[in-house]
């Protein structure tokens, strides 16, 4: 089993060229499945939409022992996919704090996925 799990959500929104002209999508999956499969115990999924198309590109980090998974909202420029292969790196939530670019930004999905969690602070909405 794996000791990490990172799933990147490719649904309607996360990864999509016409909401987020601006990301380089494909690279940035490059990225982190690199990230992932440099990381012993780490293994990657891509998903479809995980319910928070609001919070595009979504990613959650879901360490084994972590009773809940920890989503990173609105990684779409280089510092937060950095923020994020630096973070699958360490070993993720539960082993390593978040790396600064993160601090503040992640939640725990705590509801339901019908169900709106609690937005994050300091993500600057999206246009
Ligand atoms: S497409 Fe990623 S949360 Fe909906």
């Amino acid at each position: 089993m794996d000791e990490l799990t990172v799933m990147v959500c490719r649904g309607c929104c996360c990864g999509s060229s016409l909401k987020h002209p601006g990301t380089d999508h494909d690279h940035q999956l490059d990225r982190l499945r690199a990230a992932a499969d440099s990381t012993p115990g780490a293994s990657l999924r891509v998903v479809g939409c995980l319910g928070e198309c609001s919070s595009s590109n979504v990613v959650v980090l879901h360490g084994r022992g972590d009773r809940r998974a920890t989503w990173v909202p609105q990684v779409l420029d280089d510092e937060r996919t950095a923020a994020v292969e630096q973070w699958i790196n360490q070993g993720g939530p539960g082993v390593s704090a978040p790396p600064p670019a993160l601090v503040g930004t992640t939640f725990e999905h705590r509801a339901p996925r019908n169900t709106r969690p609690p937005r994050p602070t300091n993500v600057p909405e999206l246009p």
